[in-house]
């Protein structure tokens, strides 16, 4: 894992945001694993700013979301999809056929969820998956716990993401219990990751990450397996990881 250590969120976000760039002004086709959440608004609205000032050709690129809400429907603020249209899809000209998010409100979900393993598979995997990182490490919805073999699937949100994401909703009651996600082995069929902190309360699951042994309880920890991982997390993320550590990973 290679980490990139930023001033601060503005600067993780412009990293991240060219460093997407460089894959979509390719202009072949890429497909891109894309993550909601506090983390990556700003890297969509600079791609939002660049597309503006530079038309940049988004009808090669493919998406394909990392997870979604069970029993919301896809119109409800909240929803992963809304999020994605919101502060993305509806900026740049991205046909919405390329667009992939799972379906959380299929009849079937553990069908829904097969069905989406199975599209990427058929890609091969993702080119670039971008991922931010839960307080206990998670990525996607995978929580601490959750084996490293699991494909796309369903899973019961943990009261502490539940918390932290209760933010965007009325109230915890409101928060939904299930959540549709990418397994940790989808994500690990991606040729590229890109995962992004910011901010003290990442930096326990950061130091954890690089300095503890991989272990299903830091699900995050599971990318020192992956041949091309990059992490940029700016200073506060990075408070609890010695200087020799954050050194030897420069
Ligand atoms: C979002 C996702 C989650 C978030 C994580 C961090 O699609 O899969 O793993 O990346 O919960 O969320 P924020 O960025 O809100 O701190």
């Amino acid at each position: 894992m290679k980490l990139v250590k930023v001033k601060s969120h503005e600067e993780m976000s412009v990293f991240a945001a060219n460093y997407i760039l460089d894959k979509v002004k390719s202009n072949s086709q890429v497909n891109l694993g894309l993550a909601t959440g506090g983390t990556p608004v700003r890297t969509y609205e600079l791609l939002v700013d660049d597309y503006r000032r530079n038309s940049t050709y988004y009808q090669n690129v493919y998406t394909y979301n990392l997870d979604e809400y069970v029993g919301i429907p896809i119109d409800h603020p909240n929803s992963y999809h809304a999020f994605m249209f919101e502060h993305l899809f509806n900026h740049i000209n991205i046909p919405e056929k390329n667009i992939h998010i799972p379906n959380g409100l299929s009849e079937d979900i553990y069908e829904e969820a097969h069905n989406y393993e199975t599209i990427i598979d058929g890609i091969g995997g993702v080119d670039l998956q971008l991922l931010g990182i839960g307080e206990n490490g998670h990525i996607g919805f995978n929580e601490p716990g959750t084996p490293f073999d699991r494909e796309t699937h369903i899973v019961t949100l943990t009261e502490s993401t539940r918390k932290a994401n209760s933010r965007y909703f009325e109230s915890l009651d409101h928060v939904p219990e299930r959540a549709i996600t990418m397994g940790i082995a989808s994500i690990l069929k991606s040729r590229g990751i890109l995962l992004l902190a910011s901010g003290e309360s990442k930096a326990e699951a950061i130091s954890q990450m690089f300095t503890g042994k991989s272990s299903i309880d830091c699900p995050a920890s599971v990318l020192k397996y992956h041949p091309n991982v990059v992490v940029v997390a700016d200073e506060q993320a990075v408070s609890k990881l010695k200087a020799a550590m954050i050194l030897s990973h420069s």
